[in-house]
């Protein structure tokens, strides 16, 4: 049977406990939100295929438990994703500032050259916010990596951030093969622009 996509990406999710991991990855893979908090237990993984550059790729998308009686488990997954997304919870500074740990996990855990996306999540709750966007963007500026503020319950740059994730791991890997290098994915200019901005209700 042939294959039904061009590509298919590991990519997994990291973060504090609470920050939302499971509802991101819940709303892109169908499309919805529980507001029912259940832990997550150790890992699990969804999956959808989006196009991207004409391309259909396939996205596995693990999702960690973030309580730190799991590091064991779901640092082992680390190594075989391609991208990794970093998520913090706009309204928990702890969770923000936990972020450099993560980063720190990622450095001695994952496979060098894994693309890495940050984002500050349940920007609906405007009100509440603790961490400034600056603070994020400065951030995600000193490493090199792109950031979205989303909101899995609004659903809010939630597609974006995984389109844009999946684009730059298949520009890497386009240019490893040497085909026609682009300095520039058709959704890179947009999706950067409107990166940050998060529609408050
Ligand atoms: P662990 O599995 O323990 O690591 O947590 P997690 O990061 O997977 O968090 P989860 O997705 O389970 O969400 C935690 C809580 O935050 C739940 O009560 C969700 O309803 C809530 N939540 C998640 N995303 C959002 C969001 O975008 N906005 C708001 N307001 N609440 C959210
Ligand atoms: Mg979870």
């Amino acid at each position: 049977m042939a294959k039904s996509y061009d590509h298919l990406f590991k990519l997994l999710l990291i973060g504090d406990s609470g920050v939302g991991k499971t509802c991101l990855v819940i709303r892109f893979a169908e499309r919805s939100f529980a507001g029912t908090y259940i832990s997550t237990i150790g890992i699990d993984f969804k999956i959808r295929t989006v196009e991207v550059e004409g391309k259909k790729v396939k996205l596995q998308v693990w999702d960690t438990a973030g309580q730190e009686r799991f590091k064991t488990i779901t640092t082992a997954y680390y190594r075989g994703a391609m991208g990794i997304i970093l998520v913090y919870d706009i309204t928990d500074e702890r969770s923000f500032e936990n972020i450099q740990n993560w980063m720190k996990s990622i450095k001695e855990n994952a496979s060098a050259g894994v693309e890495r996306l940050l984002l500050g999540n349940k920007c609906d709750m405007e009100s509440k916010r603790k961490v400034p966007r600056e603070r994020a963007e400065k951030l995600a500026k000193e490493h090199g990596i792109r950031f979205f503020e989303t909101s899995a319950k609004a659903s809010v740059n939630v597609e974006e951030a995984f389109h844009a994730l999946a684009g730059d791991i298949l520009l890497k890997s386009t240019r490893k093969l040497g085909q026609s290098p682009k300095e520039h994915l058709d959704l890179d200019s947009s999706e950067k622009r409107r990166g940050s901005k998060c529609a408050v209700i």
